[in-house]
């Protein structure tokens, strides 16, 4: 089976085929990333637009540099620069966008479902770089691509997500990428922040935190999305800290090969220790550098493409 979706609005809707159709074409893409002539043309003469309403560093550089590398044109959208100040609707917006013949439209916002309600009445592909509280599906791509890579294998594995959970559309990308890959998902922190209801989604909760770590193969660390919480979910973030935050202390009842994952923004010396974020077990860089093979198998995907066979060997 190949690929045949036009967007890309969430990990939950896909099946386990098409997360691996994703991954392996992100694959075949990284190895031209490794060529002396990174660019393709897949994409030649494509219009593709970062309508990015919320900050971001890794997501929206990544997804410039990935519709770059496919000789797409690309435009940056900045909110605080633009009429939704003056009041237009995020309809409206788009609908501006399209008519400029955007091809691709990559969004990010505050409100859940902002990518759906997009893809509802835009012709142009609709790619989400993460709805409010509810999805980050690149994020959990690149992740679980990461994994792949320095495990070889998703299923079996035992994956703890440790921080705010409830927040996080991270979190919830992540659970479904990697439970439908097959892997033992955990689920850690305050109880405020990770609820049993989370249960639901396949995965076991937990506010233990040496339980959660002790047999982890990987342990995907997540901030606290301050931005998020209308009221403060636990006293102070130096008990946060000394609760579940990753110190070197705890660093020693984990595997000798765990991994240690962090989507970014770091905040060192909260939710990890600033010498284990630069250990040799933190990936957090290399999984920056798997988002731009993730992003651009993506964009290639939701414009047309069947899948890694057809990237140029
Ligand atoms: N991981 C992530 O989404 O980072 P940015 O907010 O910088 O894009």
């Amino acid at each position: 089976m190949s690929w045949t979706r036009k967007h890309l609005l969430d990990i939950e809707s896909l099946s386990a085929h098409e997360i691996t159709t994703i991954l392996d074409t992100a694959r075949a893409f990284k190895a031209v990333g490794e060529r002396a002539i990174k660019k393709v043309p897949a994409l030649r003469g494509k219009t593709v637009i970062n309508l990015f309403v919320e900050p971001s560093t890794r997501t929206r550089i990544s997804f410039e540099l990935a519709a770059q590398r496919l000789t797409a044109d690309i435009v940056n959208f900045s909110a605080e620069a633009s009429s939704l100040k003056k009041g237009e609707t995020l309809k409206d917006t788009a609908r501006n966008l399209e008519a400029l013949n955007a091809d691709i439209i990559i969004i990010r916002h505050s409100a859940s479902g902002a990518p759906h309600f997009l893809s509802r009445f835009l012709k142009a592909s609709v790619v989400n770089a993460g709805d409010g509280a509810h999805e980050h599906p690149t994020q959990a791509l690149l992740d679980t691509f990461t994994v792949l890579e320095k495990k070889g294998k998703v299923a079996g594995l035992n994956v703890t997500i440790l921080g705010d959970i409830l927040y996080s559309r991270v979190a919830r990308s992540n659970i479904w990428a990697l439970t439908k890959l097959g892997a033992n998902v955990t689920l850690c922190g305050p109880s405020t922040l990770v609820p049993k209801i989370f249960e639901k989604m396949g995965c076991r909760v937990t506010h233990n935190l040496e339980e959660a770590i002790a047999n982890a193969d990987v342990i995907n660390l997540l901030r606290i999305q301050h931005e998020r919480q209308r009221r403060s979910m636990f006293p102070s973030l130096g008990e946060y800290t000394s609760l579940f935050g990753l110190t070197k202390a705890r660093m020693q009842k984990t595997k000798p090969d765990v991994l240690i994952m962090h989507p970014g923004p770091i905040n060192r010396g909260v939710e990890i220790d600033s010498d284990i974020a630069d250990s040799s077990h933190s990936v957090i860089l290399e999984q920056v550098t798997n988002g731009l093979a993730v992003r651009m198998a993506v964009l290639f995907l939701v414009n047309g493409g069947k899948g890694p066979q057809e990237v140029a060997a």
